[in-house]
């Protein structure tokens, strides 16, 4: 039942290239239209809309992070992401023309839940991105798009989170289409990169001993930290909580720019640093978290940069160097997660842990 992998998170990780296929099968017209299946919103709806809040927890919450970059960035809609156990606290500003949007793998998870049932008391349009059919937060929702991860058995999050990028990005391209912004002309493109994305994905799971050699490694760390910037910010915070739930080390993730407003400060000789570096390109991303990386290698840190292939400006600033295929910025996600899905994973194999069921979690939270 596991593929003769050890763990169910391990043959999950590997099963990312079909779920990412499966979860773009069928959403484009003979046409080149983009069509989901079960939208149940109508066109006006959407084009009415004029501000998305995306809740969820945990991994899922990291998913609608980068959702954010790719939906303000193609539809130019202004998009808020909310922890869903902080959202119903707040006194949120909701009305008829906010789209709710609730992002969960099992569909159960009792702060989302809550969550959109506050937003519909208020009239919110409310669209689940969900992997389990049936299950209670799509049945409350106007509208839904299922992934297609198939059952996730590991209690860590891996095909679920990469299933839920691609429904992220296939709304914003659909919006986008139907409120025919200046990206619509690129649905096509995009689309095309996205189709694509199972092939990468397959090309860095072929690296994966690379990447179980440098877990062998840090066996003995007791800390970890990892940077990012835009869409790889929240792939940093998404590979600390996999390094936290399985191998139970302190992992912080941190977006890079913030580093010398406080973080810097825990740099110290050795200190393993992940970096998630931006593929190269005309904006300054790239550059500006090259600068991250010197100064916290010039502190003693030992930098493990994630970088795409050809990237040799990073080259004498990496102490380790993991390659990530060459893909446009907002989709680096669903190749730069997997080695650090796979380092989570290997670590905590090493260090004689259960990966798939980490001590005090359980797969879904039906407790608020
Ligand atoms: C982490 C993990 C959790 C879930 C969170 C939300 O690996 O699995 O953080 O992402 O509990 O669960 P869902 O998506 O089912 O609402």
């Amino acid at each position: 039942e596991k593929d003769g992998h050890d763990w169910f998170m391990r043959k999950e990780i590997f099963e990312q290239p079909r779920a990412v296929a499966d979860s773009l099968i069928g959403r484009r017209t003979a046409a080149g239209q983009l069509q989901l299946d079960e939208m149940r919103l109508a066109d006006e709806e959407l084009r009415d809309v004029d501000k998305i809040i995306i809740i969820a927890c945990g991994t899922s919450f990291y998913a609608g992070m980068v959702a954010k970059y790719a939906i303000e960035h193609w539809t130019r809609t202004p998009v808020e992401v909310e922890l869903a156990s902080e959202f119903r606290y707040r006194d949120p500003i909701i009305d008829a023309t906010t789209l709710i949007v609730a992002i969960s793998q099992s569909g159960e998870t009792a702060d989302t839940l809550q969550a959109i049932r506050h937003a519909r008391a208020q009239r919110a349009k409310v669209l689940a991105i969900c992997n389990t059919n049936g299950s209670s937060i799509p049945r409350e929702s106007d509208a839904v798009i299922y992934t297609h991860a198939g059952p996730e058995i590991g209690v860590a999050s891996t095909k679920g989170f990469l299933t839920q990028l691609v429904a992220c990005y296939l709304l914003a391209l659909y919006i986008a289409q139907v409120k025919g912004t200046r990206f619509g002309d690129e649905i096509d493109e995009i689309m095309e990169h996205l189709e694509a994305m199972p092939g990468h994905i397959e090309t860095v799971l072929e690296r994966a001993e690379e990447v179980y050699a440098l877990a062998a490694d840090h066996a003995g760390t007791r800390s970890v930290l990892f940077l990012g910037r835009h869409a790889g910010y929240p792939v940093a915070l998404e590979g600390a909580l996999k390094l936290k739930e399985l191998a139970y080390l302190h992992a912080e993730g941190f977006a890079a720019g913030e580093l010398k407003h406080g973080p810097i400060a825990l740099v110290e000789d050795n200190l393993p640093v992940l970096c998630v570096v931006p593929p190269q390109g005309r904006d300054h991303l790239h550059g500006k978290m090259l600068s991250g990386i010197q100064e916290v290698r010039a502190r003693g840190a030992r930098t493990i940069c994630l970088a795409e292939d050809g990237d040799s400006s990073i080259e004498p600033y990496a102490d380790v160097l993991i390659r990530l295929p060459k893909v446009p910025v907002l989709l680096q996600p669903l190749v730069a997660i997997v080695p650090l899905q796979l380092f989570a994973c290997e670590l905590a194999t090493v260090l004689g842990h259960d990966v798939d069921q980490p001590r005090n979690l359980a797969k879904s939270v039906t407790v608020e």
